[in-house]
């Protein structure tokens, strides 16, 4: 069971400070990925449409923001519609973006008391106006809070999105403000849509698939992937202990080697 962390921190012998649900609090992800699948396949299971399993996925995701502020995640990003989702019939479609406008409407207000800051990745081109103007109040309502950062991927996809960036420095080089010669990761990664945040540590994929779907591709180079087949809107913030301890059960090497002396 998810404990209330903070409260009952209590510190080892090998003076790691561990928390009740044994996870140690010096090495919490600073940036969580998430890639909110089966919310379809979750809804069918229980014998109802699939934007039934949307709607609980939104509330999901409600839940495990809050439950990774308490831990001391800086950023959680979180994938809700992707540049290939147009793809899907249009009710579906539709039905995601009212979703949204709702969610950047009625969460004001919990997100404020929560002091967690709201941004977007992705593209605005086709977003229905409405969901622009929503997107445009939640950044400018929440821009002064100090908390977790919900950064939500919209209308998103990593190709696209380095694309975006390569053009951009290539207007840069062409109008001769950037030398060729200066670009390297910091100036890529100052023209993706992340820029500013740190790169994810840990990328949580639910739903079972073993895919990276296009999200964030230059940014989890190295991060931790961790998968499961439970559902996304059945994704608890047990669940979200559980990928931590397995991420800090990982030796990261960023390539290198670990001196073993
Ligand atoms: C993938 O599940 C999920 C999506 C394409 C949309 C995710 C959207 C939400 C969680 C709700 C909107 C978010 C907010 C913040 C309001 P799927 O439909 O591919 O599931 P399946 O693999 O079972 O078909």
């Amino acid at each position: 069971m998810f404990k209330g962390l903070f409260q009952t921190r209590s510190k080892a012998k090998n003076n790691i400070v561990m928390d009740t649900n044994g996870l140690d609090m010096s090495n919490i992800p600073r940036h969580i990925a998430i890639i909110m699948d089966g919310n379809g396949r979750w809804a069918k299971a229980q014998g109802k449409v699939r934007t039934y399993g949307h709607q609980a996925g939104a509330e999901t995701l409600k839940t495990i923001v809050r439950a990774a502020d308490k831990l001391g995640v800086k950023v959680i990003s979180a994938y809700a519609f992707s540049t290939e989702n147009w793809k899907r019939p249009v009710t579906e479609v539709n039905f995601i973006m009212e979703l949204l406008s709702r969610y950047l409407t009625n969460e004001i207000d919990e997100f404020n008391e929560n002091n967690v800051q709201v941004r977007f990745i992705g593209s605005r081109e086709g977003l229905p106006d409405i969901v622009k103007q929503k997107m445009d109040h939640a950044i400018e309502a929440t821009k002064n809070n100090t908390g977790i950062i919900l950064n939500l991927a919209i209308n998103y996809g990593g190709q696209a999105e380095i694309l975006h960036a390569v053009r951009s420095i290539a207007a840069e080089a062409a109008a001769g403000t950037l030398d060729v010669e200066q670009i390297d990761n910091k100036v890529v990664e100052s023209h993706l849509y992340t820029a500013g945040l740190p790169a994810p540590d840990l990328l949580i994929r639910p739903g079972g698939d073993l895919r990276i779907s296009n999200f964030l591709l230059w940014q989890i180079a190295y991060a931790e992937i961790w998968t499961t087949k439970v559902f996304w809107p059945e994704f608890t913030p047990d669940h979200l202990v559980e990928a931590i301890l397995a991420y800090q059960g990982r030796e990261r090497r960023f390539g290198g080697l670990v001196d073993k002396k």
